[in-house]
């Protein structure tokens, strides 16, 4: 690995228009964490950069939807997780956001240099045109219906009822999702990046000198670059976004994509400005080594177009890697913020105060580092439960509990070695190396990992000497046991801190040590002889059934929800003549007795007076009709020529009308007033 002085990091700026769920975690903040709590510990130079992404369409359009700004959104929504990052430990050194004046005029000044030095191209194309709410409408305004499915409510970016991506052309019957209008093609000018100028650059930089990227990360980009670089759009007809600061391009915002990136550097200038430091030596200097955290579905503008603009631009230094995971996905469903199917992480805090480690731990050991992965609740309950509780905690405090009990915690002296404690000692001594170089590596799962290895071996030799037993018949041989098993314990203390820092920080408040760096974990003896600790506190707790059981409950409301909101009439029956309609004769009963069917749950029988006489039909509603007695003296439609069957032993003469509401629930029809039994319905 090349050597650099300092090391500039940024998490992906999420857009303001959701709070932040675990999947964004897993993918990208939680992995960027502890690598930059690592190299803090390393005592490297580093600053570590986000932000909310506050541009974009999505915004424009749930502020239309909920009838406020889009700056009402953005507020609400960097405020939530602006704390809520802070809650979970992410520390980043500035959260600033795109809406900020520094950042106005930094990718304003970026955009202008490249075009006073003829960095873009210009091409005029035709985009659809509102007349009526005067404006050009982005793809997501406009909708119409979907050419693959029949969809009448697709995007002109997506239908959402397929998933076919769609460009606005494809649409039939396209409409403005503004005013409703049809809309009309109308020329329009925009600027676009020529990234096919820098396809060879990007082979060399990319395909030749980082063939160590991970391998999701380099398919990707080797997959674009073999596909051809086509010039990309940087500028959008839209009202929301940092102007195009060119004469004459009024109506004209920078593309999302284009300022969002640039908010890096705005926020490190930021930063930089409010420590009196120097923002250039961050960007420029080539001994600045820049990792991009990032989720899968950024991967091409991190690699390919935002190194592009800074090659354009010039000066600037580029990525030295990109370590983007791939998607979390939640009880084997996609997570979706539009479908609220997701854990959201200021809710998370909310509802499990303290137990922040748990949701990192989890979200790191099941990071989608390679593949896909999932979240579930019982895994969570599993992981905490038999890992951090059973192999951690259980270490840790059955160590000082026996510390207490025997010494009153004062640490006892390592004493004369046997080829035991030798060995775990020097298993213990290579964690720091081991799990340092995963984390250098990006392989966070693999890093924890071997982080509970330690727990592990702390265990097994404990158990394997078995104080508590030997305490009677050999006194000093427990004090070297205990010795070395408090060592472990404050390694673990030193080593964690990466991965569970609210922990680590207990457990070095509980064992009073005080950590400088990682490589204090490098010497054996971290609690001398004499050094007494504090009492035990219990690092982790169970979670106990009910817990998953009730948040499983929410997700399960959350699907009825959904279900309920997707739900569309049934497609109109093929068309039926009047003479076959008039076939049906429909009248109106008056109920004289209601019953359940015995041994039928769905069944209500009904004896009805049809006008003539007394008949007896059998309806499937009874799950809607608790109290049948209570429809005694009620009228119903009935079909009176429908063929008489035999339902649970007891004849039908006819079928009582009901409608089927969305939920499924049947309501019985009713003439609106009192009718004479035996009328025609038609
Ligand atoms: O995918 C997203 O959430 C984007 N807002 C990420 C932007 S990253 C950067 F370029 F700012
Ligand atoms: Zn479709």
């Amino acid at each position: 690995m090349k050597q650099h002085k300092r090391t500039l990091v940024t998490c992906a700026l999420p857009y303001a228009n959701g709070p932040v769920h675990i999947g964004h975690l897993a993918g990208a903040y939680i992995p960027g964490d502890i690598y930059v709590r690592y190299l803090r510990l390393r005592g490297e130079d580093v600053v570590f950069i986000c932000g909310s992404d506050e541009h974009g369409v999505p915004i424009t359009i749930k502020a239309r939807a909920q009838g406020v700004s889009p700056q009402d959104i953005v507020d609400k929504y960097h405020r939530i997780m602006k704390d809520a990052f802070t809650g979970l430990g992410i520390n980043f050194d500035i959260y600033s956001r795109t809406t900020s004046a520094i950042h106005d005029s930094n990718a304003s000044a970026f955009f202008r240099k490249l075009y006073d030095e003829g960095k873009f191209i210009t091409k005029e194309s035709e985009q659809y045109y509102d007349d009526e709410a005067k404006t050009f409408l982005a793809d997501r305004y406009i909708m119409g219906t979907c050419p693959k499915c029949g969809n009448p409510s697709a995007y002109g970016d997506q239908c959402e009822k397929c998933g076919s991506t769609l460009s606005p052309e494809e649409l039939l019957e396209p409409k403005s999702a503004l005013s409703g209008a049809v809309p009309r093609k109308v020329k329009t000018t925009h600027w676009y990046l020529p990234l096919d100028r820098y396809e060879p650059w990007l082979r060399d930089w990319i395909l030749e000198q980082h063939k160590e990227w991970k391998t999701n990360v380099y398919g990707q980009v080797k997959s674009w670059l073999d596909g051809g670089l086509q010039p990309r759009a940087v500028t959008r007809d839209l009202d929301w976004g940092v102007p195009v600061p060119i004469e004459g391009a009024d109506g004209k915002v920078l593309y999302v994509w284009f300022d969002a990136p640039i908010g890096y550097i705005s926020n490190t200038k930021e930063l930089c400005e409010q420590r009196g430091d120097d923002w250039e030596k961050w960007w420029k200097d080539p001994e600045t080594k820049l990792v991009h955290f990032i989720g899968k579905d950024n991967i091409v503008f991190h690699c390919i177009i935002f190194p592009c603009m800074l090659k354009a631009y010039g000066g600037y230094i580029v990525p030295e890697n990109v370590p983007a995971n791939e998607f979390l996905n939640l009880e084997n469903d996609k997570i979706s913020t539009s479908r609220n199917w997701a854990i959201w992480l200021h809710e998370y805090l909310e509802e499990f105060p303290g137990k922040q480690d748990v949701l990192r731990y989890v979200l790191t050991a099941n990071a989608p580092e390679t593949k896909d992965n999932n979240f579930t609740w019982k895994d969570y309950q599993d992981r905490n439960n038999n890992e951090l509780l059973a192999i951690f905690g259980n270490f840790v405090n059955r160590t000082l509990v026996l510390t207490h009990k025997y010494y009153e915690g004062v640490v006892p002296a390592l004493g004369e070695l046997n080829d035991t404690d030798k060995a775990a000692i020097a298993e213990m001594n290579a964690y720091p190396e081991k799990i340092g170089h995963l984390i250098e590596s990006y392989k966070f799962r693999e890093g924890l990992a071997e982080l509970m290895n330690l727990a592990r071996l702390g265990n097994k030799y404990l158990t394997d000497n078995e104080p508590w037993k030997q305490i009677k018949t050999d006194p000093e041989r427990v004090k070297t046991v205990m010795a070395v098993s408090l060592q472990i314990v404050a390694h673990l203390a030193v080593l964690s801190e990466p991965f569970l820092p609210f922990s680590a920080k207990k457990l070095q408040q509980m064992i009073g040590l005080e950590v400088k760096g990682w490589n204090d974990a490098e010497s054996t003896v971290l609690l001398p002889e004499g050094h007494v600790i504090g009492q035990p506190e219990l690092l982790f707790e169970k979670v106990d059934d009910s817990v998953v059981e009730a948040q499983l409950k929410k997700l399960d409301d959350i699907k009825k929800a959904n279900e309920l909101n997707a739900w569309k009439p049934a497609e109109v029956k093929p068309v039926v003549s009047f003479d076959d309609y008039m076939k049906v004769d429909v009248r109106v009963g008056t109920v004289l007795e209601c019953q359940k069917v015995p041994k039928a749950d769905k069944l209500l029988q009904f004896l009805i007076d049809d006008g003539v006489k007394q008949r007896t039909i059998v309806s499937g509603i009874a799950k809607y009709y608790t109290e049948p007695e209570k429809l005694v003296g009620k009228q119903v439609c009935f079909v009176a020529n429908f063929e008489p069957r035999k339902l649970k032993g007891v004849v039908s003469e006819g079928m009582i009308l009901s409608a089927e509401d969305k939920d499924g629930r049947l309501v019985l029809l009713t003439p609106s007033d009192l009718v004479t039994a035996g009328c025609s319905v038609g």
